[in-house]
């Protein structure tokens, strides 16, 4: 079984969130288990494409409407990865420094044009297509109706939803770049007026997956717009929870922590990485320590944190860090807290991959009250870290964390609220003090979260489709 898996992301390459963590994992998992699956992404100009060498094993032309772009396909030379994985170069639209800008339009309708004429020269073409948020929102539709790609129309394709928020959203107007199709099939691409990439991919995929079997059903009611449209559309949908890479996250063997710790040396490990942290932030060790790692919008509840922490902070019974960066206000907000509470809090303005895992490691909780989770990671890392998840229960948070009143091993809440943060927040401080914590956290070390289970329920969903 080939699977072609394409998306904007792909860790280590390409990392913005948990969407590069998925694609840089479920491929590895799935071969494992015996299929034959690659990641097909951008050629970015970031760390990664700088430190490895690439061979081109395709060069061609695509025309976006009137405007003809060279492209080249480039295979990465070593293998470092578990998974074949080649990419799309295009020097003028993909090849930048971010993944992201304020308009990509141009950017990722090139590369899923791109991707598809590579793919309809391949002797041995993919069985499925697997698809990633709505920058490959495109290829459903286009496999399906444009007369190019006539030959690509009986190879299953599969979108997975990772966040309903962004949809990708194109004017009218850029109709004229997609390669031609029946116009009477126009319909399928729109939604509220405008060409709706992710729209499209829901009523053109051969199946849709969302990241939680509980974001799921929250997306018949809340998905940005697309409500009815996942309603209409539920009996080729399902959630599928997302994994983790449990070789990546290990704190056994994690290269970026201060000292390495397994279920027996959880306490002395937990502690080594806490003391460094706390010395590197001015933070008191002595006191239960608290994180956010995450992006700064509000669909992670960010804006509440300044206001949540400054308050929980007065107690002075507990230090406070913070990893993130988005939301301009939230992140001057956040800077501003830090000399209101000297030796408490401190936060850290940006992303950083090494400080993330050291955080994971040495905080004694995780804070995530967020409005909308997909499904989330963070909480899934923590566990394995020994650190205790502090959610609001929604989405995939909902599914992967149980409350310790439910005789389960975290804390949770139901709103999104300042009160609800602060009282959670307060329950965890007195969990922190009993003999019972300890306990718990060698218990979350051994929840297993990794992709084994998800990547076989995938290979499930692909073969049920013929
Ligand atoms: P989302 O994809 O919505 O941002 P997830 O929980 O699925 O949320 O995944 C977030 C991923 O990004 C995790 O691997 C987390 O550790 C990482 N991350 C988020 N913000 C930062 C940051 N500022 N620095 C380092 N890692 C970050
Ligand atoms: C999205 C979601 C997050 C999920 C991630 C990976 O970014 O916001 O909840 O974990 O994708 O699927």
């Amino acid at each position: 079984m080939r699977i072609m898996h394409m998306s904007a992301e792909c860790y280590p390459v390409a990392k913005i969130g948990g969407l590069a963590d998925v694609v840089g994992a479920l491929p590895k998992y799935q071969n494992s288990i015996g299929a034959v699956s690659s990641v097909i992404m951008p050629f970015y100009n970031n760390a990664f494409t700088q430190k490895h060498t690439f061979v081109s094993v395709y060069d061609s032309q695509i025309n976006l409407g009137n405007t003809q772009i060279d492209f080249s396909v480039l295979k990465l030379s070593e293998s470092v990865l578990d998974f074949d994985i080649h990419f799309i170069h295009i020097n003028e639209l993909l090849y930048k420094e971010y993944v992201y800008s304020d308009n990509d339009t141009d950017r990722f309708l090139a590369f899923q044009i791109a991707a598809l004429d590579w793919i309809l020269t391949l002797k041995d073409k993919p069985d499925y297509i697997h698809c990633h948020d709505h920058h490959t929102g495109l290829i459903p539709f286009m496999a399906q109706e444009s007369f190019k790609y006539e030959s690509l129309n009986k190879i299953p394709v599969i979108t997975t939803i990772h966040n309903a928020q962004y949809q990708g959203w194109m004017s009218y107007e850029n109709l004229y770049k997609l390669p031609r199709f029946n116009i009477e099939r126009v319909g399928l691409l729109m939604w509220d007026g405008l060409i709706n990439p992710l729209a499209a991919a829901i009523k053109c995929a051969w199946r849709v997956t969302t990241v939680s079997p509980s974001y799921m059903e929250e997306l018949k009611f809340n998905a940005n717009g697309l409500e009815h449209l996942l309603s209409a559309e539920s009996s080729k949908a399902i959630g599928i929870l997302n994994g983790i890479d449990s070789e990546v996250w290990n704190p056994d063997k994690d290269e970026y922590i201060i000292k390495n710790y397994n279920k027996t040396s959880v306490d002395a490990g937990k502690k080594a990485n806490k003391k460094w942290l706390c010395d590197q932030f001015n933070l008191d060790d002595s006191k239960p320590l608290f994180a956010f790692i995450g992006r700064l919008v509000g669909e992670k509840g960010a804006e509440l944190l300044p206001h949540a922490l400054d308050y929980a902070l007065r107690s002075k019974d507990l230090s406070v860090i913070v990893l993130g960066s988005g939301s301009k206000d939230t992140e001057r907000q956040l800077l501003d807290l830090i000399p209101k509470h000297p030796g408490l809090y401190n936060a850290y303005i940006g992303y950083d991959e090494k400080l993330s895992h050291i955080i994971y490691a040495g905080a004694d909780f995780l804070l995530m009250p967020s409005r909308v989770e997909p499904c989330g990671l963070n909480q899934m890392y923590s566990l394995r870290y020994g650190t205790v998840p502090v959610v609001r229960k929604i989405g995939g948070l909902k599914d992967t964390v149980v409350d310790i009143g439910d005789q389960g091993f975290g804390i949770c809440h139901n709103d999104v609220s300042v009160n609800d943060i602060v009282m959670a927040i307060s329950r965890a401080k007195d969990f922190y003090n009993l003999k019972a914590f300890k306990v718990n956290r060698k218990h979350i070390m051994s929840i297993d979260h990794s992709w084994k289970v998800s990547a076989k329920a995938y290979i499930n969903l692909y073969n049920s489709i013929h």
